[in-house]
């Protein structure tokens, strides 16, 4: 018999969610063991001894673990359903047969490099902090910020009364009224680099995430998808950035 797990593992590994998002769903009342909804975190689970229900069907293990690479295009979003009915980011994957889970988030309006799996652990390992994925973006920015703001940025600055991490950022282009910034940081706050150049009074116009670590989208088009390997997973914890940066 296997042995005990927490229940949010048990969901994240058969493919659910990632483990941070199946406490949301467990604190929602979703989960049931055994025909009881469970709410509260502690709860273990023997797979194979208990039914577990995630709304209302039963989660059995998935077979194989398998890791996408989307380049997500605007106007999808990155749930898995949405109750405004706008186009879901797992539409775009016509034959993957696996429930896979967005890893992490990307905006509405956001488009670029985004992660799918049904590995519990692999998202849980990219989304905490505690291992420091770089995620690179490029930013249209309004306007020409000065050297002096984009240091402030490098540095961290104070988003909702908390620092951010350090950042590298690279002017590529400046164009007439806006800018071209690369733009790489490893925390995942909610529309963080919006954030982080709206404090600088240079709001984002268009933003693309181009790689995780050094997972770069390398020429999949918009909407696309590709499998990933072993090899590409290993991109993603490499710390190494993958543009030059002014002080790197
Ligand atoms: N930062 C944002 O502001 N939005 C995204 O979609 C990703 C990172």
């Amino acid at each position: 018999m296997p042995s005990p797990l927490r229940l949010q593992k048990f969901l994240s590994r058969c493919g659910v969610a990632s483990r941070r998002k199946a406490e949301e769903y467990i604190a929602q009342g979703r989960v049931q063991v055994d025909g009881k909804v469970i709410t509260a975190m502690g709860e273990q689970i023997t797979p194979g001894k208990q039914k577990v229900y995630f709304d209302g069907k039963e989660v059995v293990a998935e077979e194989r673990f398998i890791y996408i690479l989307l380049n997500k295009p605007k106007g999808y979003v990155t749930t898995l359903s949405d109750p405004q009915g706008r186009p879901i980011v797992t539409s775009l994957l016509s034959g993957i047969q696996e429930r896979v889970y967005p890893v992490g988030r990307l905006d509405l309006d956001t488009e670029g490099a985004l992660l799918l799996t049904n590995d519990g652990d692999l998202a849980q390992s990219i989304l905490h902090p505690s291992h420091e994925v770089t995620k690179t973006y490029e930013a249209e920015v309004k306007g020409h910020p000065p050297s002096e703001a984009i240091k402030r940025l490098e540095k961290g600055i104070l988003l909702e009364n908390r620092k951010t991490a350090p950042a590298k950022i690279q002017i590529k282009q400046q164009k007439t009224k806006t800018t071209v910034i690369i733009i790489t940081i490893h925390e995942g706050r909610k529309r963080q680099v919006k954030k982080m150049f709206e404090a600088i009074g240079h709001p984002v116009i268009a933003l693309k995430r181009l790689a995780y670590g050094a997972l770069t989208l390398d020429g999949l088009s918009l909407g696309k998808y590709k499998i990933l390997q072993q090899k590409d997973l290993e991109k993603i914890f490499s710390n190494k950035f993958l543009y030059k940066h002014k002080n790197s």
